[in-house]
């Protein structure tokens, strides 16, 4: 999407419910992505002193005057929908979209609590998304217009990529995939570090190049998106080498792949139980 393209997607009023990490990693996005800051709502029961301070000189409004924005995006904790929800009802009216990143919301869940909603999506991003390279699914309700659709990839899109899907149930395997996913990617540089110590590295040097070695294949999977992850590795695998002697192992029948299944299906698992 090009500058224009992405400020024809721009709300004209956006109130933001909840600055946490979340929202605000969002807020960072969309005023470097050029959303007049002027269009901008932020609601926080306990605003610190840098949001304070962000607010005066960045131009976005802290606890908004009661108008209903064309979209307002909850960043609150799921725990605290409930209470949240009776004051935030006076931002929305019947043309207000209202995205949710609630962990474990459903679109009804949300559509109970505001009835009088135009549009819902419920979105779920992840943890890369502080530093612009996230990942989040997007569902939404039945009533949603290509405009809001186009507001909805804008928003999310400065945090990262998106990904629409058509059945909100298939947002329990997106958390389980890229949701969770940040931390399989982690839990992998501790293992190649620990294998690295048990090879004979001092500790301090294994977990360097564990993390520069996850690093840099993340950084290779991004450069060379054209190309599939399984032909990056064959391309980086001559018969009778290294890399091929270790494969071995990791492939087998028993190897990664049936227990990255298991453990995405007992995230989906998970998500599943927690959004009830
Ligand atoms: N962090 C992630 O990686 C991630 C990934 C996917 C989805 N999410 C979802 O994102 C949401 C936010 O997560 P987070 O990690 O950003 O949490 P967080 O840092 O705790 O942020 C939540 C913010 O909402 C504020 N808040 C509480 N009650 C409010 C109210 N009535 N009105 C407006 N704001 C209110 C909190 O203020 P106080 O601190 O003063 O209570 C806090 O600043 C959660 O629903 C989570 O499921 C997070």
């Amino acid at each position: 999407m090009d500058a224009n393209d992405a400020k024809s997607a721009f709300p004209q009023s956006l109130i933001l419910a909840g600055a946490g990490k979340m929202g605000s990693a969002l807020l960072h996005g969309w005023l470097s992505l050029g959303l007049p800051a002027a269009r901008v709502g932020v609601i926080e029961p306990h605003p610190s002193e840098p949001l304070r301070e962000r607010a005066k000189t960045e131009g976005f409004t802290l606890t908004p005057p009661a108008k209903a924005p064309d979209v307002l995006v909850l960043a609150i904790k799921p725990q605290m929908l409930e209470e949240a929800a009776p004051a935030l009802q006076a931002y929305v009216d019947e043309n207000t979209l209202i995205i949710s990143i609630l962990a474990g919301k459903t679109i009804r869940n949300i559509a109970e609590r505001f009835p009088r909603a135009g549009a819902i999506i419920r979105a779920m991003p992840n943890l890369p998304a502080a530093i612009g390279h996230g990942m989040t699914g997007l569902a939404a309700s039945a009533g949603l217009t290509p405009h809001q659709h186009a507001l909805a990839t804008t928003l999310l899109g400065a945090v990262g990529a998106v990904e629409w899907l058509d059945d909100e149930s298939l947002i329990d395997a997106v958390t389980a995939i890229s949701g969770s996913g940040p931390a399989y990617v982690f839990y992998l540089a501790e293992c190649l570090s620990r294998a690295g110590a048990a090879l004979g590295l001092p500790p301090a040097v294994a977990e360097r190049l564990a993390r520069a070695t996850v690093e840099g294949g993340g950084a290779l999977l991004a450069h060379e998106a054209d190309t599939s992850p399984a032909q990056l590795r064959e391309n980086v695998t001559s018969r009778g080498g290294t890399t091929a002697a270790a494969l071995e192992i990791l492939m087998a029948e028993n190897g990664l792949a049936p227990l990255i299944e298991r453990t995405a299906a007992a995230a989906q698992k998970r998500a599943a139980e927690l959004s009830g």
